[in-house]
C-alpha cells in the first residue's frame, strides 16, 4: 500500500458514470475488488474506488457522480494530479472453478479488471435505465444485461456456479438467498481506507467489524 500523487491522463464518460484514467506511478494495482482512496479536489476526506481497469502505466476508476467528491473526480482533466491510496482491504478469490459475475448499477466498477484476472467469463449487469446500461461494453461480449423493471437476479441460472458480486445492498442481498456460498463486494462510508477512523463498521454474524479491513469483499 502507497500514498503518490498521481497524474490525470484522460477522463471519458461510459453512460452515466465516468471512467478517470490516472498514470499508474508505483501503485501497484491489487487484487480486484480491493480499493484505492482518491482525493477529490476541495474536499477534506478521500473517496473509496474500486480499480476498474488496469491498463499498462495506468490505473482507471469507474465514478457515478452522486455528490461532491464524485462529482469533483468527474471533472478532473488532463494534466491534473491527485493523491491516491492504496490498494485497500480485501479483494475477492479468484481460485475459482466457474466463475459467474454479478452487478448492479456502479458495481460493475470492478468488474472489468475482475473479468481480465479471471479470463473473461460469463457476466450478469442490471441497471436502473439503457443511459446506465451503456456502462455493460466494459464487458462485452459475455456480459447479459437487465434493465429495470427486469431485475438482474431474475438472470441468474439454476447452476450459477461461482458468483462473484458487487452493487446495492438490496441486490447483493438477494444473490445471497439464492447462492448463500457467492462472493460480495460490501459498502459502507469510509473516510481513512486502513482501519483507523471506524466510520465504516458493521455488523456481520453478530459481531462488529471494519469493513475497510475485514472486506470489502466477504
Ligand atoms: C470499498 C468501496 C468501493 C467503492 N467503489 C466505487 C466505485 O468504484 N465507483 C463509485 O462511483 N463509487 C464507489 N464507491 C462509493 C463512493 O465511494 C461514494 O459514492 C463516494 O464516496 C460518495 O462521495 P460524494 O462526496 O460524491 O457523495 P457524499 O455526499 O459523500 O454521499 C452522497 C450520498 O451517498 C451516501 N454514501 C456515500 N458513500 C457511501 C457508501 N460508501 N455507502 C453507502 N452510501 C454512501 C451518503 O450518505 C449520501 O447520502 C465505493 C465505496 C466503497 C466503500
Ligand atoms: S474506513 Fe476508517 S476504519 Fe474503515
Amino acid at each position: 500500500m502507497r500514498r503518490e500523487l498521481l497524474g490525470v491522463t484522460g477522463t471519458e464518460p461510459i453512460g452515466t458514470y465516468t471512467l478517470l484514467r490516472l498514470e499508474r506511478g508505483g501503485l501497484e494495482p491489487g487484487v480486484p475488488g480491493q480499493f484505492f482512496m482518491l482525493e477529490a479536489p476541495g474536499r477534506l476526506l478521500p473517496r473509496p474506488m474500486s480499480l476498474c481497469q488496469a491498463p499498462p502505466g495506468e490505473l482507471a476508476f469507474l465514478i457515478d457522480p452522486i455528490g461532491p467528491g464524485t462529482r469533483a473526480l468527474c471533472a478532473l482533466e488532463a494534466g491534473a494530479a491527485i493523491h491516491v491510496l492504496g490498494p485497500l482491504g480485501n479483494g475477492y478469490d479468484l481460485s475459482v472453478q466457474r466463475p459467474l459475475l454479478v452487478a448492479g448499477g456502479i458495481g460493475i466498477a470492478p468488474m472489468p479488471y475482475l473479468s481480465e484476472r479471471l479470463g473473461s467469463p460469463p457476466a450478469l449487469v442490471g441497471f436502473r435505465t439503457e443511459a446506465h446500461a451503456d456502462a455493460a461494453r466494459l464487458l462485452l461480449p459475455q456480459a447479459e444485461i437487465a434493465v429495470d423493471p427486469q431485475l438482474v437476479t431474475h438472470l441468474l441460472p439454476e447452476d450459477p456456479g461461482d458468483v462473484l458480486a458487487c452493487g446495492p445492498e438490496p441486490m447483493l442481498e438477494a444473490v445471497r438467498d439464492r447462492v448463500p456460498t457467492a462472493q460480495l463486494a460490501w459498502e459502507a462510508p469510509m473516510a481513512c481506507g486502513y482501519g483507523a477512523c471506524f466510520g465504516c463498521v458493521v455488523e456481520i454474524d453478530e459481531r462488529y467489524t471494519r469493513l475497510c479491513i475485514e472486506g470489502p469483499v466477504l
